[in-house]
């Protein structure tokens, strides 16, 4: 971030407040309003944060109108076809594409971290069979402060490195664990041979009673679906871990802030939902009546898995993804599946209808990812946990360059109160 020698200025009741300009490497210029209040005393109004930057950061960038997303400088589709998870996880963390030798040892590093403490196995087990794995999620990684508090003082940065590598090693093997549970299957136990992609699926597919070979075009998929998911800046449950960690709290409650955020349907929730919609469409005849209540303004039903806050042509995401459906379908034989014809037709109809189009919704990453982990065998209710183990590496990285600032400060909002001026209290026999 660099001063320009621009200004704004704001006229207010007369008076005139010059406000400078700051310029990024990529994107907007942003006016830095941080001493308005104190010089003019007035907030500025943005519910929604529709218009105001919460942060500087240098991980992650994304151009909306022009479909760009790069982390660290690098794009999207050439991290997900060149590169892998862990790679992009240390680019994500420390900023620059590792040597082989710092690769190999931070994938050690990963690896020798992935067993949870035996203890939790019983935490696990005093969730109900039917609860769904997000909230199991939420509770365990919020658990996990307890049971590794050897690494939640956030003012030393080894502890502060440990406790990163143990949520992002950990992540699968606690998804995993919540699926395996609900279920009524036994834990799979991670296997240190196998990449991080394959140990996921290993942990989620396996039995005891029989050996489990991973498809290696599956696993480059579930791969590139944590890629696709690793970062994006920041987003709702992104804001929420900062807004949460900038308190001091521990690194793993701040996650489990960050991962029950998520679970809403307007964000990472939207891959379930999607799937739910194309089960309730059910055939391709009912699809002109389901987009017809998308676009009523009196029905509160919309698309799910179209439309972004910030995409407004494409997003570069669900090209990708795209093309992994394609490979996975083909590879699993199941082009045919119903739901998947009506998925296919559904974004067909919508990008030739004007509605969708002159409103720039476009399918998201989110409506492609449904349709590979159901091909997968993943039950929807998986496709959220998977969002949140892939994600984890953002929301960490993003945590530690907020911790190793040193201007760091409380988050707290502003308000527009609305309420009532102050009043006497009534005593209640005279109300
Ligand atoms: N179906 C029908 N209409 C829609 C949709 C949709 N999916 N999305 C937006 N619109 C309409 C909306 O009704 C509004 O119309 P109008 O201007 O006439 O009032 C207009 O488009 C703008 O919508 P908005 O809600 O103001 O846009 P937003 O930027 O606040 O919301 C969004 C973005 C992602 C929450 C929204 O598009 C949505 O609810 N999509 C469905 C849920 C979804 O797929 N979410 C996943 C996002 S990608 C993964 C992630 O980042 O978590």
């Amino acid at each position: 971030m660099t001063d320009t020698n621009k200004t704004a200025t704001l006229t207010l009741d007369g008076k005139t407040y010059e406000l400078p300009v700051l310029s990024p490497t990529e994107g907007p210029d942003v006016i830095d309003i941080r001493k308005l209040y104190g010089q003019a005393n007035v907030f500025t109004y943005d519910p929604g944060f529709t218009s105001t930057a919460s942060c500087d950061s240098s991980i992650t960038f994304i151009d909306g109108e022009e479909g760009v997303l790069l982390h660290r400088g690098y794009p999207i589709s050439d991290l997900a076809g060149k590169s892998h998870y862990l790679e992009v996880c240390y680019l994500l963390l420390y900023g620059a594409l590792p040597s082989a030798a710092e690769l190999e040892d931070f994938e050690t590093r990963v690896t020798r971290h992935t067993m949870v403490h035996e203890q939790m196995h019983r935490f696990f087990t005093g969730f109900r069979r039917d609860a769904h794995p997000m909230a199991i999620m939420t509770g365990v990684v919020g658990a996990m402060s307890a049971f590794y508090h050897d690494s939640t003082d956030i003012s030393d940065p080894w502890q502060r490195e440990v406790a990163s590598i143990r949520m992002i090693a950990k992540m699968p093997t606690i998804a995993a664990m919540a699926y395996k549970y609900t279920i009524g299957q036994p834990f799979v136990y991670p296997r240190n041979d196998l990449d991080y992609a394959s140990n996921f699926l290993r942990m989620c597919f396996a039995v005891p009673a029989e050996e489990y070979q991973v498809d290696p075009i599956l696993s480059r998929a579930m791969d590139r679906i944590f890629t696709l998911h690793a970062d994006h800046e920041q987003n709702a449950s992104t804001s929420t871990v900062r807004l949460a960690s900038s308190s001091g709290a521990n690194p793993f409650a701040c996650i489990a802030a960050g991962i029950a955020c998520l679970w809403g349907p307007a964000h990472g929730g939207a891959n379930q939902a999607c799937l739910e919609m194309l089960r309730e469409i059910g055939s391709v005849d009912k699809i002109p009546e389901y987009i017809a209540r998308a676009k009523d303004k009196n029905d509160p039903f919309r698309l799910m898995g179209f439309g972004h806050r910030v995409y407004k042509n494409f997003d570069p995401r669900a090209k990708v993804m795209k093309e992994s459906a394609d490979e996975v379908l083909e590879l699993l034989g199941v082009e045919n599946n119903p739901t998947l014809q009506v998925a296919k037709e559904l974004e067909r109809q919508a990008l030739e209808d004007d509605y969708f189009v002159s409103k720039k919704l476009f399918p998201n990453v989110d409506f492609y990812s449904g349709i590979i982990l159901e091909a997968m065998g993943f039950p929807t209710a998986m496709f959220t946990p998977i969002f949140a183990l892939s994600r984890t590496v953002g929301w960490i990285s993003q945590w530690k360059e907020m911790i190793e600032d040193p201007q760091m400060k409380i988050g707290r909002p502003r308000q527009l109160y609305t309420g009532a001026s102050e009043r006497p209290y009534v005593d209640v026999e005279n109300r």
